[in-house]
């Protein structure tokens, strides 16, 4: 039997610091894989962490995005690997818990504060009846 997991974690994996070809995104990768297992029940909800080329946010590298099912959206920047996964599995934690995702800066751990990018909120899109019928 699989589970569906309905938190996501994104990381950009072609993000490059500035004046060099170091692409830290699949270091960022395991790290986060690594410290959310490491952090078991603390991090209440299974979160997929995987990885995509550019998020649109190539000027403050690494870009590191939170989604979920009905949650609004996070989009990070200026994630370290070195120095940021605690502050990122703190994140996960607290996303889970809230029903819609919603957060102002005040409440987001460390450098989660000043780095976001963007905050959308969730969609919800009703479909027409005659829609759900043709697909
Ligand atoms: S290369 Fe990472 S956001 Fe564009």
């Amino acid at each position: 039997m699989t589970t569906q997991q309905n938190h996501k974690i994104t990381v950009c994996t072609t993000c490059r610091y500035k004046g060099t070809d170091c692409r830290p995104g699949s270091e960022l990768i395991e790290k986060l894989r690594a410290a959310i297992k490491a952090a078991g029940d603390a991090v209440p909800e299974d979160f997929e962490v995987s990885g995509v080329a550019c998020m649109a946010g190539c000027d403050r590298p690494c870009t590191v995005a939170y989604h979920g099912s009905r949650k609004a959206t996070y989009l990070f920047g200026d994630i370290d690997p070195a120095v940021d996964i605690d502050d990122l599995v703190t994140f996960a934690q607290q996303y889970a818990y809230l029903h819609d995702g919603w957060c102002s800066s005040v409440d987001r751990p460390g450098k989660l504060r000043k780095s976001t990018l963007a905050r959308v909120p969730c969609a919800i899109i009703a479909l027409e009846a005659s829609e759900i019928c043709a697909s």
